[in-house]
C-alpha cells in the first residue's frame, strides 16, 4: 500500500475537457441509465475502447457481459455486415428466412422443446415470467388472481414494470407504483425479503403456499458470494424444493450465460440431474452486435403462448438471426468456455497476493469478476470507494464500475489477449495502491451504486 504522509497535501483528480462537457449536456438533458462514469466512447476493437478525449481505455466491464466478444468481432462482423447488405427488416407479416434454423439449433443446443425470441433481456426476464404464470393457471390449476413467481433478494432482471417488483422493494415499487401481487421477492405471509443464499427462506415460503406458486426465478450465478459453490448450492436447493412442490425453476442467464462462467450457461454447473425448467438469454447471444434475447422451455409450458401473446417489431429479425448465428460459433469453435476459467484462474492468482486492508475479497465466476471494498474506508481517511476506485482507474486506462455495497464490478470480454487482462490486473492494483492518496476526484459525487 502506498505510505500516506498525514500532512502531505492530497492529489486531486478532474475530468478531461470532453468528459466534462457530455457530462453537463447529459445530465441536463436525459434522464434513466445508471449512474454511469462521466466517459463517453465513439469507438472500440477488442477489449480497447476510445473514449471522447482520445483516451484509450481496456474494458474491464464489458457491458456488463453485452460484449463477452469484445468490439467488433470480425466475424460478427462480417456476417452482419453480408446480411446488412441483403435487407433492412422484413418481419411480423413474414419472418426471417434464417429464424427457423436458428430456432432449432438453440432447442437442441440447450436442450428444450421450444424457444420464443424478443430483444432486450427485461422482455425475455418478462415474458418467461408470463409463460410461467400461464403454465400456474392451466396446468397447476392455479388462480389466476392467487397465481405467484418468486425472485430472490439482490438479483437483477430489469426495470420493466412486469419484473422490476421481483426485486427489492427499495428499488422504485413506491416511486412508481410497481406494486404487484403475482411477482414478488416478498414472503407474502411473513412479508420478509426472500434472501439469495438462504434456502431455508424458500423452504418456508413453498411450505406456506407452494400450491399457488408458479415459478420461482433466479440468475443461477450472480457473482456476490466468495465462491462459485456458494451460489451454485444455493440454486441447487430452491431447484430441489421446486422439484418437490412442483413449481417451475427459471434461470436467467442474460447476464451470466454466453460462456461467462466457464460453461455456457451459469445453470449448467448445477448440473444434468438440476437443469431448470426454462432459461433466458440476451445480452451475449448474439456477441452484443444486435439485441436479441429468448426463453426457452418445455412444451408443456411454451405451448400455452399462442399467436399475439408475445411479438416484438425486432425479435427474430435478419440482423438478429445473423449476429446469434455467428457468435455461437465463435463460442464454439474458439473454445471459450476454457478461456472463461483460464481468466478465472488468472484472476484468482494475481489477487491472492494483493494485501489491502479495505479489500474484503475479490471473487471471480469464469470471466465475471468483482471487487468487495470494505465500506468502513469511505468515511475514514482512506477514503475508499467503487465510484473513487472506478475513476482513479479509468484516468489510468482501464473501465471498470462502482456498483452497490463496495462492489467494483469487473467483467472481461472472453477474447481479450493476456496482454490486456494483465496490464488491466496492473492498473487495478496500482489504483487500489494510491487511492488513499486522493482527495478531490470530479465526477465521485454521485455515490449511488446501482447493482
Ligand atoms: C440477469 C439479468 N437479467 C436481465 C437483464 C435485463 O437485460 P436488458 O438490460 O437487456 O433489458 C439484465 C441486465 O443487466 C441482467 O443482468
Amino acid at each position: 500500500m502506498a505510505t500516506t504522509n498525514a500532512s502531505a497535501p492530497k492529489r486531486s483528480l478532474a475530468l478531461p475537457e470532453s468528459a466534462r462537457a457530455l457530462d453537463k449536456l447529459n445530465r441536463q438533458f436525459s434522464v434513466g441509465g445508471i449512474n454511469s462514469l462521466p466517459v463517453y466512447f465513439g469507438s472500440g476493437q477488442g477489449s480497447r475502447l476510445i473514449d471522447s478525449d482520445g483516451r484509450e481505455l481496456i474494458d474491464f466491464i464489458s457491458g456488463f457481459s453485452a460484449s463477452n466478444l469484445g468490439q467488433r468481432h470480425p466475424r460478427i462482423l462480417e456476417a452482419q455486415l453480408n446480411t446488412a447488405n441483403r435487407i433492412t427488416i422484413a418481419n411480423i407479416a413474414g419472418q426471417a428466412e434464417g429464424w427457423p434454423v436458428l430456432a432449432k439449433t438453440l432447442c437442441e443446443k440447450f436442450g428444450y422443446d421450444k424457444v420464443v425470441a424478443m430483444t432486450t433481456g427485461s422482455e425475455a426476464t418478462d415474458t418467461a415470467c408470463k409463460l410461467a404464470r400461464g403454465w400456474g393457471v392451466s396446468v397447476k390449476k392455479i388462480n389466476p388472481r392467487d397465481v405467484l413467481v418468486l425472485g430472490t433478494s439482490e438479483n437483477y432482471h430489469g426495470t420493466i414494470s412486469g419484473v422490476w417488483p421481483l426485486m427489492e422493494p427499495e428499488a422504485g415499487w413506491e416511486e412508481f407504483a410497481t406494486f404487484s401481487k403475482n411477482m414478488t421477492n416478498i414472503n407474502p405471509k411473513t412479508g420478509k425479503v426472500l434472501r439469495y443464499l438462504h434456502p431455508e427462506d424458500y423452504a418456508e415460503v413453498f411450505e406456506q403456499m407452494h400450491e399457488r406458486i408458479a415459478a420461482v426465478i433466479m440468475e443461477p450465478l450472480h457473482g456476490l458470494a466468495r465462491s462459485m459453490e456458494e451460489e451454485i448450492n444455493f440454486c441447487i436447493e430452491v431447484r430441489k424444493l421446486c422439484k418437490k412442490y412442483n413449481i417451475l425453476f427459471i434461470a436467467d442467464e442474460v447476464r451470466m450465460g454466453s460462456c461467462k462462467t466457464g460453461r455456457f450457461l451459469s445453470s449448467d454447473w448445477m448440473g444434468p440431474e438440476n437443469k431448470p425448467d426454462m432459461v433466458t438469454l440476451g445480452k451475449s447471444i448474439s456477441g452484443g452486435a444486435f439485441p436479441a434475447s429468448f426463453v426457452l422451455g418445455p412444451d408443456e409450458v411454451m405451448t400455452k403462448m399462442k399467436p399475439y401473446h408475445s411479438v416484438s417489431t425486432f425479435s427474430m429479425s435478419s440482423m438478429a438471426v445473423a449476429a446469434v448465428q455467428a457468435a455461437l460459433k465463435v463460442y464454439e469453435e474458439d473454445n471459450l468456455q476454457q478461456r472463461a476459467r483460464d481468466i478465472h484462474a488468472k484472476w484468482a492468482a494475481e489477487t491472492s497476493t494483493w494485501n489491502f486492508p479495505y479489500l474484503r475479497y475479490a471473487p471471480g465466476f469464469g470471466a465475471d469478476l468483482n471487487l468487495l471494498l470494505d465500506e468502513e474506508y469511505q468515511n475514514r481517511p482512506e477514503n475508499i470507494s467503487p465510484r473513487r476506485l472506478s475513476l482513479l482507474c479509468v484516468s489510468k486506462g482501464l473501465l471498470v464500475f462502482p456498483g452497490a455495497n463496495g462492489r467494483v464490478r469487473l467483467g472481461v470480454a472472453l477474447t481479450i489477449s493476456d496482454e490486456d487482462l494483465f496490464q488491466g490486473f496492473k492498473i487495478l492494483k496500482e489504483a487500489l495502491d494510491e487511492l488513499p492518496l486522493y482527495g478531490d476526484i470530479e465526477g465521485s459525487e454521485e455515490t449511488l451504486g446501482a447493482f
